[in-house]
């Protein structure tokens, strides 16, 4: 069976992004293979975290994803952190991956932003940190939105120089399954940036706790043009905000964005934006709902994590012991 490893940082509540691109491909999967689902607190210090928020994003972040429907009697959820061999495994890594691969990665250049010299290190690694997570549990399939594509190619640069260097076929080859028309949501105010949890605005996305008013709001908000919609695609080209909505009705609604066109041709976005928002509410208020729920539960979340991080932890340690093997550390005997 194949096994599926993901992960969220826990630096803010997930978004109607990290949503679609990821979480929503993430629950059937549970049915079909072993699945881990991680929330990745260590990711989330590369860039700097208020200690109380953090914590309280950590169990919100579990709350949101047992909502949006994973289950832990189908999947092992857990909290990095918990599980040291992540951190063990990627030290290994650090010395496997080189500075040329790292300084390509266009995600550190984006939230190093123009300072590169302030940000941390951690985020300067942070790849190598998620192919340790990933390849801890030899997982082989990563659902994740269309952003961590270059983070997973890197992941399979250090599994192959590692099997090289060492002379070993030990890690598997990892394939990204980015799925869906919504692989990615860009931001409501910027149909060019993507929709993130840690952009200063919380205009410019959908947090899965939002309430109605909240969300009816953002949308009509949301930067548009003043054209009408076109019967195709290709006539959205050079629209990034209108595509934008356009792919979150289709994605909402389980249609595409070309039917989405074909229904509503000749409308504006004074039309179409009240539909969008009756269908992003229909869609998310259960799971808001659900969210509020668990987090009434705080010690009931916690242990579902305990029990998680048991799992992982279990899944883990035969692997992280051979890697040391194989790189020639004494076994503490
Ligand atoms: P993170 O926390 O930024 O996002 C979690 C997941 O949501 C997807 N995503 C989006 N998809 C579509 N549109 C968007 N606007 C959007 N924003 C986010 C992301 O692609 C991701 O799948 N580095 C990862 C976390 C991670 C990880 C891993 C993932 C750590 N270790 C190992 C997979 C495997 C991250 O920062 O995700």
């Amino acid at each position: 069976m194949n096994r599926v490893f993901s992960g969220i940082q826990p630096s803010g509540v997930p978004t109607l992004g990290n949503y679609l691109g990821a979480i929503r491909n993430w629950v059937p999967l549970q049915h079909t293979a072993e699945c881990l689902f991680c929330i990745v607190d260590m990711h989330a210090i590369t860039q700097r975290q208020d200690p109380r928020e953090l914590l309280a994003n950590t169990r919100e972040m579990a709350a949101s994803l047992l909502a949006c429907g994973l289950s832990p009697d189908r999947c092992v959820l857990f909290v990095q952190s918990h599980v040291a061999a992540h951190a063990q495994l990627a030290w290994v890594f650090n010395c496997i991956a080189r500075l040329g691969w790292l300084n390509r990665m266009t995600q550190f250049k984006d939230k190093a932003g123009k300072d590169r010299e302030a940000a941390s290190t951690g985020l300067y690694v942070y790849p190598n940190l998620m192919a340790a997570d990933i390849l801890v549990y030899h997982a082989t399939q990563v659902p994740v939105g269309d952003d961590q594509r270059q983070h997973l190619e890197l992941a399979n640069d250090i599994a192959e120089k590692f099997n090289h260097d060492y002379g070993v076929d030990f890690f598997p080859h990892v394939e990204p399954l980015i799925q869906g028309v919504a692989a990615r949501v860009m931001s409501l105010r910027d149909g060019t940036r993507k929709m993130s949890k840690s952009d200063p605005s919380d205009q410019s996305r959908i947090n899965l706790n939002d309430d109605s008013d909240t969300i009816a709001n953002k949308i009509k908000r949301a930067t548009t043009d003043a054209d009408l919609l076109p019967d195709n695609l290709a006539a959205l080209e050079g629209r990034a905000e209108a595509r934008n909505l356009v792919g979150i009705l289709a994605a909402v609604t389980g249609s595409t964005p070309e039917a989405v066109l074909a229904a509503h041709a000749g409308k504006g976005f004074g039309a179409f934006k009240p539909m969008l928002t009756d269908a992003l509410v229909a869609h998310l208020g259960p799971i808001r709902a659900g969210m509020l729920r668990l987090l009434e539960d705080a010690p009931a979340l916690d242990t579902a994590l305990r029990l998680g991080a048991e799992k992982a932890e279990a899944m883990a340690e035969p692997i992280l012991k051979r890697a040391y093997e194989i790189v020639g550390f004494l076994a503490r005997r």
